[in-house]
């Protein structure tokens, strides 16, 4: 398996401690059968400022460690970039990274909403050839209360993220809820762990692949671990229309929407 989201790297955000913690997040990531790592540190998200060059050591660092402690899991470079001003101005000065320097860029909104910049930053990416991955939409209290914060965003042509612990139920019955619909309603497209450390926000892939599976059937299950690889190698990820599903959101979340 492919995790593109984690916070793996130690030191420089609320992810690893320190070495010892990043080597043992590893481990973990390894026995549950994950190979490759994409470090997605906080940027600019008025916390932690990650800059690229400092990212691209630290992965470099902590794939010698890993060589050195005969672990093979391969850690790529990322970025969790906050939605932000100068974000396109940013990216165009090489400050920023993509996911393992695809076209895909992983984009976090507050939790409490959806930027009022959202869409033209979104818009903005794509026109110059980038994709927007939208970061744990099913964590943001307006897609919660009105998922078509979301799928508008995805008819723009972003893609969302689920994290893992949301679609396995360790985050509650309301966000499992909640994910398994985004997945029916073609919402989202890909999930990732978001790990932070081995105990409270850990990997924890299969079993969110294993409840996928079990809900909504092993196609289903196979589309996401294969968009994940898609998207560390840059290649196109296949998309479903997200508009034909609106009017069931609607019904579903309306009584939690202004609207409704
Ligand atoms: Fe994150």
């Amino acid at each position: 398996m492919i995790d593109i989201h984690s916070h793996i790297l130690p030191f420089i955000d609320d992810g690893a401690a320190d070495w010892e913690s990043a080597l043992a997040m590893a481990q973990d990531a390894h026995m549950d059968g994950i190979s490759t790592v994409v470090a997605t540190p906080h940027h600019a998200n008025g916390v932690y400022m990650n800059p690229a060059p400092g990212i691209r050591q630290a992965v470099e660092e902590l794939n010698d460690r890993l060589r050195q402690a005969g672990n093979p899991l391969l850690v790529l470079p990322g970025q969790e970039i906050r939605v932000y001003g100068d974000l396109l101005n940013d990216l165009e000065q090489g400050h920023l990274l993509t996911l393992a320097g695809s076209r895909y860029i992983l984009l976090e909104m507050p939790s409490s909403r959806v930027p009022r910049s959202m869409e033209s930053t979104c818009h903005e990416l794509l026109i110059q050839g980038f994709v927007p991955v939208i970061a744990h939409p099913e964590r943001n209290a307006e897609v919660a209360a009105d998922p078509s914060q979301l799928t508008r965003l995805i008819e723009l042509g972003a893609l969302g993220q689920l994290t893992a612990q949301s679609v396995a139920g360790a985050l509650g019955n309301k966000l499992q809820k909640l994910s398994l619909e985004l997945c029916r309603r073609n919402a989202v497209h890909v999930i990732a762990s978001d790990a932070h450390d081995n105990q409270r926000r850990p990997f924890g892939l299969s079993e969110a692949y294993a409840v996928l599976t079990k809900e909504l059937g092993q196609p289903t299950s196979d589309f996401f671990r294969q968009n994940s690889q898609k998207i560390i190698h840059n290649e196109e990820i296949i998309r479903a229309d997200s508009t034909q599903s609106q009017t069931k959101l609607h019904r579903l979340f309306g009584f939690f929407s202004r609207k409704g």
